[in-house]
């Protein structure tokens, strides 16, 4: 219930809502909607509360836990203090209906594409969102271009021009701030569920070994930012790019992409590496490039790409 009655003082942030409203809304009294007030207000939450008004919450307040990303996210979530990977809760609670969104403060095993590790230290943001079978298998990685641009035009709105690489990493100045990770369960022809993980440096120190390629939203405005609310922006906005369907994720995602038409290196596997040009991106969200005179789609996970000039 405290969760509940969260999500109507946030919902009627600056403003007071009677305790008797509140029960109405609740089907409970009014003596426990105040026991559930005093425990939001000894977690920390700013609430006032005054005999005539009610209580109203003044200010989100900058706590990260599972009861104010429910709140304001309205998505089920699983919030840990401390987890291996988000991504892997994430597929184990998929299928389950019960969760939407798991969140952590802390990740001991962090996974990045192809077997990386993502750094994932105390004021970063790591959560995975769950997506429901609204594609074809054949079209997972919108989900991955959908997430990309979410977290594209959150950092437009704060002030700051990433650049989007292809496929769903984002960086600033050559250094990079955010990686996304999606993985699907699919049958033969049904997305049964996508794990879409995304980790954004943000107040965090970066690890002494990654200053020199990586950098946070805090190092580049000298700010700290709330995470509850950042993690609720990239929400919407995924939410919003992947209710476009496939033509319309492709289309916004390539207004965004600057790698476009751009000189690439891409790396196989087995290292060998060649040089072409980011073309177009196809319908799938697979990168088309020119090689030589040549088009043809350098199909992910074979390939990882860098820009000539970075
Ligand atoms: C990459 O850079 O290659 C992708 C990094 C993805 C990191 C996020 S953090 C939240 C989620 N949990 C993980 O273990 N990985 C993703």
């Amino acid at each position: 219930m405290t969760e509940r009655i969260l999500k109507i003082l946030y919902d009627n942030i600056g403003a007071f809502v009677s305790g008797e409203q509140i029960g109405n809304i609740l089907s409970v009294s009014r003596v426990a909607v105040s026991k559930n007030i005093q425990i939001l207000k000894n977690l920390g939450y700013p609430i006032i509360s005054g005999t005539k008004n009610g209580h109203c919450l003044k200010e989100l307040p900058d706590i990260l836990d599972g009861m104010i990303l429910s709140a304001i996210t309205g998505k089920k979530t699983v919030f840990l203090p401390q987890c291996n990977s988000t991504n892997i809760i994430a597929r184990e609670l998929a299928s389950s209906q019960d969760c939407e969104l798991v969140a952590a403060a802390i990740q001991s095993d962090g996974r990045g594409r192809r077997g990386r590790n993502f750094s994932s230290e105390y004021g970063g943001i790591y959560f995975s969102y769950i997506t429901g079978p609204a594609l074809k298998p054949s079209q997972s990685m919108l989900i991955n271009l959908a997430a990309g641009a979410a977290v594209f035009d959150v950092l437009a709105e704060l002030g700051i021009e990433p650049f989007l690489k292809y496929p769903n990493d984002l960086y600033i100045n050559g250094k990079k701030i955010c990686g996304i990770l999606t993985e699907t369960l699919s049958d033969s022809d049904t997305l049964v569920w996508g794990v879409t993980g995304i980790g954004l440096n943000v107040n965090n120190e970066l690890p002494q070994n990654l200053r020199d390629t990586a950098t946070t939203l805090r190092k580049l405005t000298n700010k700290n930012y709330n995470l509850a609310l950042l993690i609720q922006k990239i929400l919407v906005k995924f939410d919003y790019f992947l209710s476009l369907k496939a033509e319309g994720i492709v289309t916004e995602y390539k207004k965004r992409c600057a790698m476009l038409r751009q000189g690439i290196t891409i790396y196989n596997d087995d290292g060998t590496s060649y040089s072409a040009v980011a073309q177009d991106i196809d319908e799938f969200g697979h990168l088309r490039i020119l090689r030589g005179e040549q088009s043809v789609l350098a199909v992910s996970g074979e390939v990882s790409l860098r820009l000539k000039k970075q």
